[in-house]
């Protein structure tokens, strides 16, 4: 009844902003990300045992309580209501992300909760369905099922029966793509991308806007990873990432993720570009001001030194694609 995942984070190439459904993780459009190598990980151990009462969780040393545990609870009991069984769960997880950097785990955390929990209760589910499963947790987890590149698909159907993620390419079929993360200062208290999300939903018209647009960047970020097109790639990228950010902006109150080091770091990409007389680089941007500057190896270091310049850059890491979760014989406990 014990077992241990290891899963990594993925950053999106096309972002997921915007729910249709809010209990069931439904989102308004499709999304395409790269999962990270193991530099950004959770492992997690899960054990059910009779003799519990309560679930408990441990995360980074320190135990869950309040709203935390109650959604680590609500997420065993997907798992547990198919394996017909009540007993309480012990979790302990740690995020092996670089210390400080202050990444959003939830993609990798619940990933790893959905792939340990499964398996501590002997579920028979194949990875389309642990993906939806990994997606109630938080949306952006069902991506972390799967290494390299990687799609979760909008789905139709009001159940959800049809929203789960798809492997696009495995890691080895870009070898050379890497992601100069630099980890930024912040300044504000941040919304949550879960608040956030619904806001610019209810909001924003300008969203109307990108949901036209999305299904015509998804198609174009497919071809440029097929044929390993890094300026398209890289181009596509950006202008994503701003258009998501640019529906923040026009949603009421506006949402602010960014600051003035992350503007640097996209005038100082556009910079690099102009003197590169090519795309070498693309930037995106998530629910805070950390950059992830996505480039290919050839490029990398000039990336790396010019992000770790910049004013406000706390730490730069590079990284490339990862493989995908993997099932550790070691447990936490
Ligand atoms: C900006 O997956 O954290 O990183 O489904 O509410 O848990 P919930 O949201 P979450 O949102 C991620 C938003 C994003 C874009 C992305 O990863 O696609």
């Amino acid at each position: 009844m014990k077992s241990t995942f290891l899963a990594t984070a993925n950053i999106a190439l096309v972002k997921y902003w915007g729910k249709r459904d809010e209990r069931l993780n439904l989102p308004t459009n499709g999304s395409i990300s790269a999962t990270m190598d193991e530099q950004l990980k959770t492992v997690t151990t899960v054990a059910f045992s009779e003799k519990l009462k309560e679930d408990e969780a441990w995360l980074d040393g320190k135990k869950a309580e309040g709203k935390e545990l109650q959604r680590i609870s609500e997420h065993l009991d997907l798992l547990r209501h198919p394996a017909k069984v009540s007993w309480k769960a012990k979790v302990v997880s740690e995020n092996a992300f670089p210390a400080a950097a202050g990444f959003a785990s939830s993609a990798s955390g619940y990933a790893a909760l959905t792939l340990a929990a499964a398996k501590a209760l002997g579920l028979k589910l194949d990875t389309a369905q642990l993906s939806m499963m990994a997606r109630r947790g938080s949306g952006s987890a069902c991506r972390s099922l799967y290494g390299g590149f990687v799609e979760w698909q909008r789905g139709e159907k009001h159940d959800g029966s049809d929203s789960f993620a798809l492997q696009l390419a495995p890691a080895s079929h870009w070898k050379e793509f890497r992601n100069v993360i630099a980890t930024v200062k912040k300044e504000r208290k941040k919304v949550s991308s879960r608040q956030g999300m619904q806001r610019t939903v209810r909001t924003s018209r300008l969203f109307l806007k990108r949901l036209d647009e999305v299904p015509k960047t998804l198609q174009e970020v497919k071809e440029t990873i097929r044929e390993k097109d890094g300026a398209k790639l890289f181009a596509a990228v950006m202008r994503d990432s701003n258009n998501m950010h640019a529906c923040m902006l026009d949603s009421r109150p506006p949402i602010i993720y960014l600051n003035d080091t992350s503007r640097t770091v996209m005038e100082s990409v556009e910079a690099l570009n102009d003197a590169a007389g090519e795309i070498a680089a693309g930037y995106s941007f998530d629910a805070g001001p950390n950059a992830h500057v996505f480039t290919e190896e050839r490029h990398a270091e000039a990336v790396r030194k010019m992000l770790a310049e910049i004013e406000g850059v706390e730490g730069v890491q590079v990284c490339r694609l990862g493989e995908g979760p993997r099932e550790l014989k070691k447990h936490l406990f």
